[in-house]
């Protein structure tokens, strides 16, 4: 089924650069951008539910951490951030969608120091449903496992979201979708699982909600949000180190993120999962939670 693309550089709306909105077609940068040639960017993904983002300041924290771990500081602060996305959310007259606050090293100087770059802020929202298409998601999507693993947490800056941590990420997911598969899973540099391609993940075994210690990889708010959720329904919550073939006394599986939200798994290559009673109670009290006046 051929979907029609609109091009995101080509759209009515508002996006806000540095401080204002402008014009959406207008929210340009230079092609010598140091962030483009050398992955000095930041970014977040959030959701607008009802009028309202979800954790929105959590998200702004995360943000400026992420600048920071790799070694830059916003030139705005958390609560001008906020106030921000507030304001691009209303220009837009977004009620249900996401948010994307970008920050990146400008083209002031190029080569590997960038001491003297400008950074840049911008944040974009556009009404973007379902991650992956509903039909598919009800009974589970398809998974398989990417050859690339989740760097070292001494060989990359894992806990940012960090654009260059996404170059693997696009790479494992494109060859899951020439496959016929909606997503890859990630194991880590140790061999121990880790994630999917934009999103965390979940096993659920013997009634228990079990996931991997996010040691190299993004510790999700929408992950810590489940961990919550599930220790309300009184379901025991387990983080810890999981191997691969543990998926095969798992009876389900989900992934977890600000786009995915909760999305059950039907399979990862060998493996069967069924969207069950936990994943069902979990989405359930996900969906209340998200529109729960403030
Ligand atoms: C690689 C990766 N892991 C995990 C997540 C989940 O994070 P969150 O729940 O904060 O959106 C995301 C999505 O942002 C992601 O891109």
């Amino acid at each position: 089924m051929a979907q029609k693309l609109i091009p995101f550089d080509d759209r009515d709306g508002f996006i806000w650069f540095n401080g204002q909105l402008v014009a959406w077609r207008e929210a340009k940068l230079h092609v010598l951008s140091h962030a483009l040639h050398y992955a000095s960017a930041v970014f977040e993904g959030e959701r607008v539910y009802s009028g309202r983002i979800f954790k929105s300041r959590e998200h702004s924290e995360r943000l400026a951490r992420s600048a920071e771990l790799l070694g830059f500081q916003l030139p705005f602060g958390v609560d001008e951030i906020e106030l921000a996305k507030a304001e691009t959310v209303k220009a837009n007259a977004i009620v249900d969608g996401y948010v994307r606050p970008i920050a990146w090293r400008g083209s002031e100087q190029m080569g590997v120091s960038a001491q003297a770059s400008r950074i840049n802020v911008a944040i974009a929202t556009w009404v973007w449903p379902s991650y992956f298409p509903p039909e598919i998601r009800a009974k589970g999507i398809r998974v398989t496992m990417s050859k690339w693993r989740r760097p070292a947490p001494d060989t990359a800056p894992t806990a940012s979201k960090a654009a260059g941590l996404y170059m693997i990420c696009t790479m494992s997911k494109h060859a899951a979708e020439s496959a016929g598969y909606q997503d890859a899973l990630m194991l880590d540099w140790r061999g121990q699982l880790a994630e999917a391609t934009g999103a965390n993940l979940f096993l659920v075994i013997n009634g228990e909600v079990h996931t991997p210690t996010p040691d190299c990889f993004l510790d999700g708010i929408t992950r810590r949000t489940v961990m919550e959720l599930a220790r309300r329904r009184q379901f025991k919550v387990v983080e810890r180190a999981i191997w691969p073939e543990e998926m095969a006394k798992a009876q389900e599986m989900f992934l977890t993120g600000t786009a995915a939200e909760i999305t059950p798994v039907g399979e990862v290559d060998q493996y069967r999962f069924a969207p069950g009673p936990v994943t069902k109670a979990l989405i359930e009290d996900f969906e209340r939670l998200v529109r729960a006046p403030a």
